[in-house]
Parts: structure tokens; sequence; C-alpha cells
């Protein structure tokens, strides 16, 4: 992804907010990235780039809260599978995922195709939805955790 582009969503976000005049949102404010944040400068830059990358790549099918589609989208917020499995999260972001999987007792089958995402960028994609919606992961994602996880 060039970088003109990656900076786009956050310039259009800081114009829809100035222009309205209140904080107007694409993806809906958690109280989670704030505390997630608080202590680590370095999460917050990683959040920050990730939650562009998700209005970007993910927002359309997983939606501005995080809570999916019932039967065809899983949600992310508070999914048991995200928080518990996290190399197979990385796995399904990296490389797609397809065929039956579970979330919050529901199954999906269903395809998401692989992004083309970089690993910094799925790193911090990941560390967006982790620590968003009430979820919290206190063990930052890096690109190197990223580049180890095989298809
Ligand atoms: C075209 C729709 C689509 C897009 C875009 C998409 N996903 Fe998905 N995602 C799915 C579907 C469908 C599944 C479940 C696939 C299955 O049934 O095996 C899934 C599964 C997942 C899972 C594992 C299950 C869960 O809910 O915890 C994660 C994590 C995930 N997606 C994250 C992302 C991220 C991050 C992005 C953006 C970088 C993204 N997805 C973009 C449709 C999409």
């Amino acid at each position: 992804m060039k970088p003109i582009i990656k900076l786009l969503p956050s310039v259009l976000l800081f114009m829809a907010c100035n222009s309205s005049g209140k904080s107007k949102i694409a993806i809906e404010k958690n109280d989670s990235k704030e505390k997630a944040t608080l202590q680590n400068p370095n999460l917050k830059l990683s959040m920050d780039r990730g939650e562009a990358i998700y209005s970007d790549f993910c927002i359309t099918c997983h939606l501005p809260n995080g809570k999916g589609v019932p039967n065809t989208f899983p949600p992310l917020a508070k999914s048991d599978f995200l928080m518990n499995k996290r190399k197979e999260s990385i796995r399904a972001i990296k490389f797609g995922q397809s065929g039956k999987i579970t979330v919050n007792g529901k199954v999906y089958n269903n395809v998401m195709a692989p992004l083309g995402l970089e690993d910094q960028e799925i790193a911090d994609v990941m560390n967006f939805i982790t620590n968003s919606w009430g979820n919290t992961n206190n063990k930052l994602i890096t690109e190197q955790e990223v580049s180890m996880i095989d298809e």
C-alpha cells in the first residue's frame, strides 16, 4: 500500500470531525482503546495505524461496531475466536479464511479472501481489533510475530 493511500482515511476522518463540530467517526468509539494505550505509546501508534487499515479493508464486512452480520460475517467485538486463537486469527488475516469456524458458539461457513496486507499492517490491525469494542489484549502483536505465522 502506498503511504498516501494509508494517510487518506485519517485525513478524511480529521475533516469529518472538524466540519461537524463534534467528533463523528466511522468506527464506533470505545473506552477499551483509551485504557489499553494509556501506558503504552507503541500500542497507541500501532492501533492508530490499525484503525485506518480497519476502515479501508475490514469495515465493510465486520462493520464499524465490530459486530459483523449474523450467519454471514462473524463478530470481532468480544469474539472468542479472535481473543483466544491469536495465531489462527493472524493466519486468517494473512492468508484468508474459509470453511467452518465457530465464533461465540455460532458456526460460520463462508469465505474471507486474503487482503494483501504487509506483516506490519496485519500487526497494526490486530492490535486495533484486539483492543476495541470491549476487547483488551495487553501483549503487543509485532511484525516479527506475524512473520512467523505460516499458512
Ligand atoms: C469480504 C468480507 C470480509 C472482509 C473484507 C474481512 N473479513 Fe474477516 N471474516 C470474514 C468472514 C466471512 C470470516 C469467516 C470465514 C469462515 O467462515 O471461515 C472472517 C473471519 C475473520 C476472523 C476470525 C473469526 C472472528 O470473527 O474472530 C478475523 C479475526 C477476521 N475475519 C478479521 C478481519 C480483518 C482484520 C479484516 C481486515 C483486514 C477482515 N477480517 C476483512 C469476512 C471478511
